[in-house]
């Protein structure tokens, strides 16, 4: 008898369930200079995780001084690595996962959306949606990554608050539920109210850091501040109550509906209202494809996929961190997993939990967590991780680069030491490489220019190879594939000159320009030309 009661029970009362559930994995995506590093900052305030504020910026300046090549980040001012922050709030575990802000970074962004199960939107107020945020918008919606907004710098002046919502509406097809409303706008700007509750939260008051409200009638809050247009607050809120879509959380979880938040990062408002929301309507880690499977989360046995690579945290060692999603079960300290795409077992020794900014070595870790996994190249992005079976996690992208240069070397003798240095480089993500059929040097692709600079640095300072990069014939790379092996066959036969392979030998037809992609693509029946592939 117990003994059922037990097994029904167990499914959703599992220690390993109720971790799960705990788990909130989120990324924060916006257009620069919206107000990401600093609402970073005081999301890690709530969270406890650091008692000082100034300390996201400052983290940049440490790692610099970590190692050389990562000169350029110090002198152009700008983060070219991804790091993972874990902090706790209300018993819940959040999981933020910082993306670079430089655009010609964007690889990496789209990599580290694959590892999240949502993602907080960061609007200036005065500026509304703006072109990078709407491209990493897309990338979610490509996920059905549920979206939270934060309409940031309210204490600024700002646009209209209907205008702003339409426009999400608009140019993102998104429904938006205000869950909080501005009263007064920029220099009058005090506070919101809140939807749900009625009540009034006010930037000069209490409830600005302990997300308490006061219920307060909108007259008298006029007589606080003589400039307020109470008969417009009125309006506006009768309007939106009427207008608005009311809260639906399961037109969230898919995708169609966010809900929107205001505040002031920099004056720290607002914040504990979206980090409430992010705990209350936020997924837990959800379930994930594999080419065998979907894999739940709760599930006993641990999985988990690389989605980015760091290395020389310390230059005189070559160590790498890998970044790990686990996917499901628990992951353990000196467990050994299998590394699918080798069929290896290797033992997890020292796995590092991100705790704010710093890595501290775990213990354990549950599904939604990421851990950093130290190697000396044995693990690449894209790679599956299991305790013992071997199904591969899809999903992970590679997108085909805007750029596409040659790899000249200055010493010719080295041209060994070249082959093994860009292998590892791409096998980490810094740039694509591409080596062509007919024996030509290899070729690199990147999405930004950025990209090549810190391939350059790297070269020199890690392997003494000093490179330059020279305009190649080609422009344009696109992975070729057919469901009729002699078919592809015959078309690299027929292309051999524009042949090339990428990291894992998969075929790639390098092509001079859009027109010349585009007249073979035509005469190419059978073959599939794809801009994107999913890393293996
Ligand atoms: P980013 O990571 O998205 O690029 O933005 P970041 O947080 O660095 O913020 C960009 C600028 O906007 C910073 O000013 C920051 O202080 C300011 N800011 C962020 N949130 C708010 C807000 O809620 N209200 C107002 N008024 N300003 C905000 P800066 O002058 O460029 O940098 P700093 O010298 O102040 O650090």
């Amino acid at each position: 008898m117990s003994d059922t009661a037990a097994t029904t029970e167990s499914p959703s009362r599992s220690p390993l369930s109720e971790e799960v559930a705990r788990r909130r994995t989120f990324a924060i995506i916006s257009h620069p200079d919206a107000g990401k590093t600093t609402l970073t900052e005081k999301l890690l305030l709530f969270g406890g995780a650091i008692n000082l504020a100034g300390q996201v910026k400052a983290k940049g300046e440490r790692r610099n001084t970590r190692s050389d090549w990562m000169k350029i980040e110090r002198e152009r001012g700008i983060s070219v690595v991804t790091s993972v922050m874990t902090f706790e709030f209300n018993d819940l575990v959040f999981n933020l996962l910082d993306t670079p802000g430089h655009e010609d970074f964007s690889e990496d962004t789209y990599r580290t959306l694959t590892a999240v199960d949502s993602a907080v939107m960061v609007i200036d107020a005065a500026k509304g949606i703006e072109a990078r945020t709407r491209k990493l918008f897309e990338v979610c919606r490509l996920r059905d990554i549920p979206i939270i907004t934060f309409i940031n710098k309210m204490d600024r002046e700002s646009r209209d608050t209907f205008e702003l919502l339409d426009e999400i509406e608009k140019t993102l097809a998104l429904d938006t539920t205000p869950m909080t409303w501005p009263v007064g706008r920029g220099r009058d700007f005090l506070g919101t109210y809140d939807v749900v509750s009625g009540g009034v939260r006010l930037l000069e008051g209490g409830g600005a850091k302990t997300g308490a409200t006061e219920q307060i009638d909108i007259g008298d809050l006029g007589k606080r501040n003589p400039n307020l247009d109470v008969a417009e607050v009125r309006d506006e809120l009768a309007l939106a109550s009427e207008a608005c879509k009311p809260f639906e959380l399961a037109a969230f979880r898919e995708g169609h509906l966010t809900p929107v938040y205001f505040g002031s990062a920099l004056r720290n408002f607002g914040v504990g209202d979206l980090l409430e929301g992010l705990g209350k309507f936020a997924p837990a880690p959800r379930a994930q494809d594999s080419d065998l499977r979907k894999v739940e989360a709760a599930e006993p046995r641990m999985s988990a996929f690389v989605f980015k690579i760091q290395a020389n945290m310390d230059p005189n060692h070559r160590d790498r961190i890998a970044f790990a999603r686990l996917c499901s079960g628990k992951l353990s300290r000196g467990m050994k997993a299998k590394l699918v795409r080798t069929g290896k077992n290797m033992s997890l020794s020292s796995p590092q939990f991100f705790f704010a900014q710093d890595r501290s070595v775990a213990d354990e870790a549950f599904a939604g967590d990421v851990v950093g996994i130290p190697n000396h190249g044995t693990l690449r992005i894209g790679d599956t991780l299991t305790e013992g079976e071997d199904l591969t996690f899809v999903g992970v992208p590679s997108f085909a680069p805007e750029i596409v240069r040659r790899v000249r070397l200055t010493d010719a003798m080295k041209a060994k030491k070249l082959k093994e240095a860009l292998q590892q480089m791409s096998e980490e993500g810094v740039v694509q490489v591409f080596r062509p059929r007919d024996g030509a040097p290899a070729l690199v692709g990147v999405v930004g220019p950025l990209q090549l600079d810190v391939l350059k640095a790297r070269l020199d300072a890690e392997y003494s190879l000093p490179v330059e990069f020279e305009i190649s014939e080609f422009s344009l790379a696109r992975w070729i594939s057919s469901d009729d092996r002699k078919k592809l066959d015959a078309f690299v036969a027929a292309n051999n000159s524009g042949i090339a392979d990428d990291v894992d030998g998969d075929p790639v037809f390098m092509a001079k320009n859009e027109f010349y992609l585009g007249y073979t693509r035509e005469r190419a029946e059978g073959i599939t030309f794809s801009n994107v592939k999913d890393v293996k």
